[in-house]
């Protein structure tokens, strides 16, 4: 908000000065006042009639009011001049579809796809099923997504016995199945992650799929649960079947917990009949050997039941703990690179951040680079994000992995028959 006020102020100033005017659009766009951006927008274009990008910021402030007819004129008028133009194109597909045109919609996303064979949207793949560019005849189901993810195990910082662990135990088996079966070591069975939020659960199941060049499908687990009878089961096997026709994949359960015994805090909680089908699924995988790796991930491992730890199901499991320091170096370093920055010491800033999660040093830097882009757009000036600018978005931040430790040391301490909690007494140095 004060920023938007600032750079009204400088164009005062300078009403002239389309880069400023941009980024007060930019803004007010960003915070949803779309109305306002699109005024802004209008005395960019009659400056620069030519800017592509500004065609395509201005028509889709119009999109995101609902006035689609509006930002299908302005989309339109420009689809000979900008020909090929993907963001436009992309824009125009989405406003087609809102406009419930479906032929048209289909026409338009498929010249997208000829000007960029491989682009992927999970929303148009999903309800634009043209030709065989795609392979999403293959989904059925609204709540799956398949990917290919672009990240690896080199975009994660720290986290280095997860990876071994998953390289060993899911990874090798199917480069190297002779070899397993040599020693009589059947491929199979699922890792399960848990741990406080942000520390890269999610990010890492991601990066598994990305580093074998599998594709990547995410289940949100309370996402597919159903009040109606019966239909959570189907929603399951849907999911099964989908990573069945898309091997090799990473099959990977968020939220795993909502697969736990009831309670109070879920939306919707699982039955047993539902339980029992996932269970099922799982032991249908091992025994097929399937090059299909299964993940989960949770923040809530007590609300499981035990007989998710049996051979073939998630055997593994491992606790993700918030980054020590050289861990945290590394997050900085992978977060930081290709950004202006200046004196940076990425061992001040790991040792300034004890207790913080990937996502809030993540968190931490967008902060400090958002205060650094507002300043030099106003002194005209774009200057090098240093030290001291992050440490200071570092003292702004607290930390967002302490609540879940509480929570968490009353189960590694109370309920905890089996160790299975040791992990978590370690890092609290609870452990007698
Ligand atoms: N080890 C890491 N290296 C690099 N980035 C990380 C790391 N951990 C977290 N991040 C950053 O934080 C973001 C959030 O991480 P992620 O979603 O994987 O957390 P999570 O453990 O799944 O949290 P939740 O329990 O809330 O689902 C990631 O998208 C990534 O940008
Ligand atoms: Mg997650």
């Amino acid at each position: 908000m004060e920023q938007i006020e600032k750079l009204r102020e400088a164009l005062l100033y300078s009403p002239d000065n389309v880069t400023l005017r941009k980024l007060l659009a930019e803004q007010l766009a960003t915070h949803g006042y779309y109305e306002e951006a699109a005024v802004e927008y209008k005395i960019i274009l009659k400056q620069e009639p030519d800017s592509k990008d500004v065609v395509v910021a201005f028509a889709q402030c119009y999109y995101k009011t609902g006035n689609y007819s509006m930002a299908s004129v302005i989309l339109e008028s420009h689809l000979d001049k900008f020909n090929g133009y993907v963001p436009l194109l992309v824009l125009y597909t989405r406003v087609l579809l809102a406009e419930g045109n479906i032929q048209k919609a289909i026409e338009a996303y498929q010249s997208v796809l000829d000007a960029e064979p491989n682009f992927r949207d999970d929303e148009l793949d999903r309800t634009l099923r043209v030709g065989n560019k795609l392979e999403f005849d293959e989904f059925e189901d609204d709540n799956i997504f398949v990917e290919r993810p672009d990240i690896s195990f080199a975009d994660i910082g720290g986290m280095e016995n997860v990876k071994k662990e998953i390289d060993l135990k899911i990874i090798a088996p199917m480069k190297f199945p002779e070899l397993y079966a040599a020693y009589g070591k059947k491929a199979g069975g699922g890792i399960l992650l848990y741990g406080p939020p942000g520390c890269g659960k999610t990010y890492l199941a991601k990066a598994t799929a990305g580093q074998i060049n599998s594709k990547f499908i995410s289940v949100g687990i309370s996402d597919i649960l159903d009040m109606w009878i019966g239909n959570s089961e189907k929603n399951l096997h849907d999911i099964f079947e989908t990573a069945r026709r898309n091997k090799p994949c990473v099959l990977f359960f968020d939220e795993i917990d909502a697969l736990g015994a009831s309670r109070s805090d879920m939306r919707q909680t699982a039955g047993k009949q539902t339980i029992n089908q996932f269970l099922s699924e799982l032991d249908g995988l091992s025994s097929n050997n399937d090059d299909i790796l299964v993940l989960g991930a949770t923040n809530a491992p007590w609300h499981l039941d035990h007989a998710f730890r049996r051979p073939g199901r998630f055997d593994r499991i491992i606790f993700v703990s918030p980054p020590d320091e050289k861990s945290r170096e590394e997050i900085f370093k992978i977060h930081l690179k290709g950004k202006p920055v200046e004196n940076i010491s990425f061992t001040n800033l790991a040792m300034m951040t004890d207790k913080f999660s990937g996502a809030d040093i993540k968190a931490v830097i967008d902060q400090a680079i958002e205060e650094k882009l507002t300043e030099a757009m106003i002194t005209g000036i774009p200057k090098p994000l240093t030290n001291k600018d992050i440490g200071r978005s570092v003292k702004k931040h607290v930390p967002t992995t302490q609540e879940w430790f509480t929570r968490a040391r009353n189960y590694a301490l109370y309920s905890n028959e089996a160790g299975q909690y040791d992990d978590i007494l370690n890092y609290l140095k609870l452990k007698k």
